[in-house]
């Protein structure tokens, strides 16, 4: 029996709605543990990782892969797009690092197929014409999860190793699918003999990454290995406790940890919480915080707010210290990594969510993450003054400007957490990171950090 009591590992997650800047926190404490866990999601994350200058954007990798001494697991929580992994894979190794023996791939993570992208454009078609567009990236993620949840219609990345067995299954779905495209609208022809040819080329590729990642993973506590779990998406985005609708299909809150890895939920270890110092979101749905007028706009290019999988722009907004507070306890949060908080330099004033005014003139302050309710809230702000100084180049708490500081303060009254490390810019030295005692924002005691 694997005894894991979870003190040495660390989850991180999304506090919003994605696009937090996790990677750079993986990366960051990809060095203090031993093995990174993916558990969530597919090719919908993207996570860009800057160093020294060069910026790389990746999408199914986890986001420790320039840390040569980590191990990377990609768990059976997950769907891979093989054709996305394979050149993410070729692009790692041509920058000279080996992932042999290092990348493992759960033969238990489900495949997205090439039907799968097809079938999530005709329905987000659909759902637009009625209004009701999800605003999905298209990658195929949710049509992916549900045949995992159906059964009958699903590939898992071991079934590519076993070529007689994967033929049989694609000719016997394929007919299906077809007449489901047709019915959906789309005409494409999609061929089981060409899609089982590339697969199997594409597991060949993959064969020595894919194993049993949960018993991998139980080994390595065993060793007494220490485990980074890497959250995809997004607390806000998670299909059970997220604003569904306009969610993705996994458990994207640190709730899907346990499942997507096949290790006990007393495993998570430290959960640290990453949020933007303010809000943004693409796709659908409701976000009571948005400023569709200049300052959203002046969020967005200091921010540079467009998504790194399908480019479009974010809508942006003013931190919603409801939403935040949802999802830190859902997450059963220890911590708060703070992030962007350099783009808000500039502004005469800043606003903080701290409750929502519902329809009947009630004050409330738990969120409601039924959408429909939602979207009918407006937010309850508390202005806080600006400051002007570019904090980019900030090495320590003290060199941040008292509105800033108390900024950060109020944030940690609000959610009644600790904030453990502030990004002030993409690059990994742009990071202070507090210690408990340096935690107070207060000038007059700050004078360690
Ligand atoms: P899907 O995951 O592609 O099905 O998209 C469902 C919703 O989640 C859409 O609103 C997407 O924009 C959003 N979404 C999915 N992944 C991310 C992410 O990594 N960052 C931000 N939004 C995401």
């Amino acid at each position: 029996m694997s005894q894991d009591s979870g003190l040495r590992n660390t989850s991180i997650v999304g506090l919003q709605w994605g696009d937090e800047g996790k990677g750079k926190f993986v990366d960051v404490l990809a060095a203090e543990h031993d093995v990174v866990v993916r558990f969530n999601g597919g090719a919908n994350a993207g996570h860009t990782i800057v160093v020294e200058g060069e910026r790389l954007a990746m999408h199914l990798m986890p986001s420790a892969v320039l840390n040569p001494n980590c191990e990377l697991v990609i768990a059976n929580g997950t769907v891979i797009d093989p054709e996305i992994l394979v050149a993410e894979i070729d692009m790692v190794e041509s920058r000279g690092l080996k992932l042999n023996g290092r990348l493992h791939l759960s033969s238990r993570a489900h495949v997205v197929l090439p039907w799968h992208a097809l079938l999530d454009g005709a329905a987000e078609a659909r759902l637009s014409n009625l209004g009701d567009a999800i605003g999905t990236t298209k990658r195929g993620i949710g049509p992916a999860y549900a045949d995992k949840i159906g059964r009958s219609m699903a590939v898992r990345l071991g079934d590519l190793l076993d070529t007689a067995y994967l033929k049989a299954h694609l000719n016997k779905i394929t007919p299906l699918r077809q007449e489901e495209l047709r019915i959906a609208g789309n005409n494409e022809t999609v061929g089981a003999d060409d899609i089982a040819n590339r697969l199997i080329a594409l597991g060949e590729r993959l064969k020595p990454f894919i194993t049993d990642t949960t018993w991998l993973l139980h080994d390595r506590v065993r060793e007494g290995r220490s485990i980074l779990f890497e959250g995809a998406n997004a607390c806000l985005l998670d299909v059970d406790h997220g604003t569904y609708p306009f969610v993705t299909s996994s458990n994207s809150s640190a709730l899907g940890i346990s499942p997507g890895t096949g290790l006990p939920a007393k495993s998570l270890g430290k959960v640290v919480g990453v949020m933007k110092a303010y809000s943004t979101r693409v796709g659908g749905g409701p976000f009571p915080t948005e400023l569709s007028d200049a300052i959203g706009d002046r969020i967005r290019e200091r921010g540079r707010e467009y998504g790194t999988t399908t480019g479009r722009p974010r809508r942006c907004g003013w931190i919603d210290l409801v939403a935040v507070r949802y999802a830190a306890m859902v997450c059963g949060v220890d911590a708060l990594a703070i992030t962007l908080l350099d783009v808000l330099s500039g502004f005469d004033e800043l606003q903080i969510c701290t409750a929502y005014q519902t329809p009947s003139g009630e004050t409330i302050r738990r969120f409601p993450v039924d959408a429909r309710d939602l979207e009918h809230c407006v937010p309850v702000y508390e202005t806080h003054p600006g400051w002007v100084e570019e904090i980019d180049g900030c090495e320590k708490l003290s060199e941040l400007p008292n509105a800033c500081r108390s900024y950060l303060e109020i944030l940690q009254n609000h959610l009644d957490l600790p904030v453990e490390f502030v990004s002030i810019g993409p690059d990994r030295k742009q990071t202070i990171r507090l210690t408990p005692s340096s935690a107070c924002m207060n000038e007059a005691c700050c004078t360690q950090a």
